[in-house]
């Protein structure tokens, strides 16, 4: 369930009618609803009741700082993948134990800095990973909290971009690999092994590939055991899937009602403290981009509806072919409905964000992309010398400006001119 609906014929975000954020802010723009957030986000917490837990949602999937800031108020941890979404959870208010940092490529500097501020736990991918974090937390005087990522070899049955559990993906360390990595990692000096993680892909529709998974671990857990190698946490990663058209992905509560479950057969799995890193099941639904009908272009073959957004805006149609339903704002005037691909301003024929959609529109209305509050902005480039768009949040009746519209001399902060003659040869 989510804040944007009709009234009237109206599209409201929470108290505020879109047409308003449009008037006061232009387009395009991405429209984000505390509430919706906050709702998605205590469907988690609710959902594991007193098991213990931590909800580290995922900063990738949409990183402004109200977003994390609220997030960080409602108790989240957070997953990341760089120093600069480590930074910004920081800047949001964010605690940094309750932080946990994926990704398979980590640099010096990065693991430096997460040491420094204390995060929770190093998802580790990799044995050269495990050597560097060991060097550098001994450089620090320091000892580094891992989990090894683990790659359970589990079929998603998502878009092949977003898997990342089967065995050729780049993610994670083989299950059959992982006993022999641990003790590897129980044995260096300045490494604590305190948890086991697994992330297998993301817009996951189904429990079966979640469950399978966490059987896999659950066998490795006791192969660990035996070793006498034993864990605080399990880490199940994010990818629970969300409606965008007629899917029907499972529901927090029952996704989570499951695990536990399952848990609930395993000695000690009581005790398990258990992690989540969800962030398109808490930001997609949460968020529009708004978008205004620049021309209508009638064709032979085709109608093109052509709006103020492009793919450098909102690029998941363009790179994994996504559907997102895509609505008038004000359906109150009366429109010939027509069939329109929803085209944007970038000079590339796969710039488009839906196409063979039925809508009753006009040159200037405005058009709501739904289910674009995670991967929407943080995907956003300029290519096209496009500035990158608002963000606002709506809060009840109230709107905030949470990120200003990129104004143009940023496109080329940074850049410059090379000098007027070559350097002197020496
Ligand atoms: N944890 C790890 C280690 C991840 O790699 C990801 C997402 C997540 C958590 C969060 O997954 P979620 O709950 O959002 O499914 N740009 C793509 C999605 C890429 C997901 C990458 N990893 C899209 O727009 O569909």
């Amino acid at each position: 369930m989510d804040h944007f609906e009709y009234r009237d014929g109206v599209l409201y975000g929470e108290e505020v009618p879109l047409l308003r954020v449009a008037d006061e802010v232009g387009t395009p723009c991405y429209v984000y609803s505390k509430a919706t957030l906050a709702r998605h986000f205590r469907a988690y917490t609710e959902a594991l009741g007193s098991h213990p837990h931590l909800i580290c949602y995922a900063v990738k999937a949409n990183s402004n700082l109200a977003v994390l800031g609220l997030l960080a108020r409602l108790g989240a941890g957070f997953d990341i993948v760089s120093v600069g979404e480590l930074e910004r959870v920081l800047a949001a208010g964010g605690n940094p134990a309750k932080v946990v940092f994926s990704g398979v490529a980590k640099q010096q500097a990065e693991m430096v800095r997460a040491l420094e501020v204390g995060i929770k736990c190093f998802n580790v991918e990799s044995r050269p990973e495990l050597e560097r974090l060991n060097a550098v937390a001994g450089q620090l005087g320091k000892v580094a909290p891992v989990s090894l990522r683990v790659n359970p070899d589990v079929d998603a049955g998502t878009h092949p971009y977003i898997s990342t559990g089967l065995k050729d993906n780049k993610f994670g360390i083989p299950v059959e690999e992982a006993l022999a990595v641990y003790e590897l990692a129980a044995g260096l000096p300045h490494l604590e092994v305190v948890g086991l993680d697994c992330h297998i892909g993301s817009q996951l529709t189904e429990l079966a590939p979640f469950l399978d998974a966490l059987d896999r671990l659950l066998v490795l857990l006791d192969k660990l055991k035996a070793q006498g190698i034993e864990v605080e946490h399990l880490d199940l990663g994010g990818g629970l899937g969300v409606p965008y058209r007629d899917e029907r992905p499972p529901a927090p509560f029952d996704y989570a009602a499951s695990l536990l479950e399952r848990l609930a057969q395993w000695p000690g799995g009581e005790q398990l403290t258990l992690l989540f890193e969800p962030g398109r099941s808490i930001a997609a639904n949460a968020g529009v981009l708004l978008t205004r009908v620049e021309f209508l272009k009638p064709g032979e073959t085709k109608n093109f509806a052509i709006v103020d957004a492009g793919m450098n805006d909102l690029i998941r149609p363009a790179l994994y072919q996504a559907w997102q339903a895509i609505i008038p704002v004000d359906a109150r005037r009366p429109r010939d409905a027509a069939t329109y691909d929803v085209v944007g301003p970038v000079c590339e024929t796969g710039d488009f964000l839906g196409k063979d959609r039925e809508l009753a529109i006009a040159e200037g209305d405005l058009l709501a992309v739904r289910s674009a509050g995670a991967y929407g902005f943080v995907m956003a480039s300029n290519y096209n010398s496009r500035p990158r768009p608002a963000e606002v949040m709506v809060d009840g009746e109230r709107l905030h400006v949470v990120r200003q519209r990129e104004p143009l001399e940023a496109l080329w902060a940074g850049e410059s001119l090379l000098p007027d003659k070559p350097p002197a040869a020496n």
